[in-house]
């Protein structure tokens, strides 16, 4: 399968325009839009040390941080570069957290990255959110590989991307220096036919309790 945007332009390529926001529907999330409404959650949630220490976010997170994050996103996904999406639980209405792709210019490859916000975790969020993101950047990106990086200690990210399919590719020795401390990177990587194979085999789905 190879899908384009509903205008017949490929996603992933930044010298076209992207379609508008996707949102996308599992069972207990949607995947949307960011809006400035959501900027006090995500301060709350992102601001919390358990969250900044596994991820490149700032740290404190201060006032107006959120709301000029959020305002970036449009242009960022107007332009090709990423998109990045609110994770919303259905249930309540409630923002849990954010994922999102960034897009290798002129490559049919993008980065994935999340956070959960510490009240959610171990409910299966992370994993339900990141199986629907890698099906949207296969199936309606025609993405070709999508890789995820963690750092070494991040034993719960290591697990989610295990469970939806990703495959451990190697580390970058003290890669990132965030902090003053010289992190190790980890990387996996998710490869088109290697998808497709799954939803073949397993009849793949964002359902929880399928991982
Ligand atoms: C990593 C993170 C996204 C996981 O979110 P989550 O919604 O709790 O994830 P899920 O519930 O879908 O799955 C977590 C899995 O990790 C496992 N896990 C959690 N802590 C673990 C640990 N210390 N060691 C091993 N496994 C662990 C859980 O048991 C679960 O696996 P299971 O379903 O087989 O039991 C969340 O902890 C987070 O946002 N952390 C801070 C930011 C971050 O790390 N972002 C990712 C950067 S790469």
């Amino acid at each position: 399968m190879n899908r384009t945007g509903s205008d017949g332009t490929l996603p992933h390529r930044p010298d076209v325009l992207m379609p508008a926001f996707p949102r996308i529907a599992t069972a207990r999330l949607v995947l949307r839009a960011f809006a400035v409404a959501d900027a006090p959650a995500v301060q709350r949630l992102a601001g919390v040390r358990e969250v900044a220490d596994q991820t490149l976010l700032p740290h404190p997170y201060a006032d107006g941080m959120a709301e000029a994050w959020i305002e970036s996103r449009r242009a960022a996904h107007e332009c090709g570069e990423a998109t990045d999406l609110a994770i919303e639980r259905v249930l309540d209405g409630t923002l849990v957290g954010a994922i999102g792709l960034a897009f290798e210019p002129g490559r049919a490859r993008a980065k994935l990255g999340y956070w959960v916000g510490a009240p959610f975790w171990g409910r299966g969020y992370a994993t339900e959110a990141a199986a629907a993101v890698v099906t949207y950047g296969f199936e309606t990106c025609a993405l070709e590989r999508i890789w995820a990086p963690r750092f070494r200690g991040n034993a719960a990210s290591a697990r989610v991307l295990e469970k939806i399919g990703f495959a451990h590719e190697g580390c970058r020795r003290r890669f990132v220096a965030e902090r003053a401390r010289a992190e190790t990177v980890e990387q996996h990587g998710y490869l088109r036919w290697e998808y497709y194979a799954r939803v073949a085999q397993c009849g793949f789905t964002c359902e929880p309790g399928a991982f």
